[in-house]
């Protein structure tokens, strides 16, 4: 059954961890996903962006297909099925489709229409149950079409988003979508600090946790970040293992191009990705 990320966030932020976001392409992401958290006794959180659910052919596919499979694989984790980085209009798709949990990306719109647009919307999910991220600042580079210009939040704009009643918070701390480029200043932890002491215990959210130093990681974990994203990391991970067995030549071996073969190594690749960022981020055992 899919959760609201509410609970397994707050847990999170009080046991000082945080909760994975994973983001999900198709059937092969999905399962190699909720497998691992399943081995690793630890919630998961699936990210949807807006481009991936139109891939996989809309919200309600995808919502069914996460639930089925939650059922056929036996899965007793919480598992919360996330919209990431949802325009005004998708969430609303979501809410209908079935997700658990939606984030509403309103960081580009100024502060006043921010705040009008989360707040309906934070009406909605409480009524629903659903949990609600939203976002202030921005997260730079791009991701599926969102494009930020990755300016750091400004901590009272946080505090108006976070007095609403959201369930978390994503400031943009200079994180950045993607690979980080080798001239990278690294987080802004004094940002992160100010946010902090603005919102209290609200729990916040790492965005672009591709290639972030572990350091930084663990440090932005102990100064109130219960949920981090990880999305480029997977897909790396599954190009280099595809490509991999493409180039030894493995799918002109016997049944080698079967699609349940060919993807396979893909899918082992991914597995270890979020193997390691589970470990990272100390939500092992804590389903
Ligand atoms: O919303 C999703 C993420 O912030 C993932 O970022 O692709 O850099 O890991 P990433
Ligand atoms: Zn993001």
């Amino acid at each position: 059954m899919l959760v609201s990320a509410k609970e397994m966030l707050e847990k999170a932020r009080d046991g000082k961890y945080a909760v994975g976001q994973f983001n999900i392409n198709n059937l092969e992401w999905t399962k190699a996903i909720l497998l691992t958290a399943q081995e690793m006794n630890s919630p998961v959180i699936l990210g949807v962006s807006c481009g991936a659910g139109k891939y996989m052919t809309g919200f309600k596919t995808v919502a069914s297909m996460v639930s089925s499979m939650i059922d056929d694989l036996k899965i007793t984790v919480p598992v919360a099925l996330h919209l990431d980085h949802g325009t005004y209009e998708a969430c609303y798709d979501c809410i209908d489709a079935g997700f658990s949990s939606i984030m509403f990306d309103g960081s580009h719109y100024p502060i006043e229409e921010n705040i009008e647009k989360t707040k309906e919307l934070v009406k909605i999910c409480k009524e629903k149950g659903l949990s609600l991220e939203a976002e202030v600042g921005s997260i730079g580079g791009e991701e599926d079409g969102v494009i930020g210009m990755g300016e750091c939040a400004d901590p009272n704009e946080c505090k108006s988003i976070a007095d609403l009643g959201v369930t978390m918070l994503a400031a943009g701390i200079g994180n950045i979508h993607g690979k980080y480029p080798a001239n990278w200043p690294g987080l802004s932890f004094e940002t992160l600090a100010a946010v902090k002491e603005k919102v209290g215990n609200m729990p916040l959210v790492l965005h672009g946790g591709t290639g972030i130093p572990e350091d930084m990681i663990k440090k932005a974990i102990s100064l109130g970040v219960a949920k981090i994203n990880v999305n480029t990391e997977c897909q790396l991970a599954f190009a280099a293992a595809t490509r991999k067995y493409i180039e030894e030549g493995k799918d002109l071996e016997g049944k080698g191009f079967d699609p349940r073969k060919l993807l396979a190594p893909g899918s082992e690749a991914i597995k270890e990705t979020v193997r390691e960022k589970i470990n990272l981020f100390g939500s092992a055992g804590k389903a």
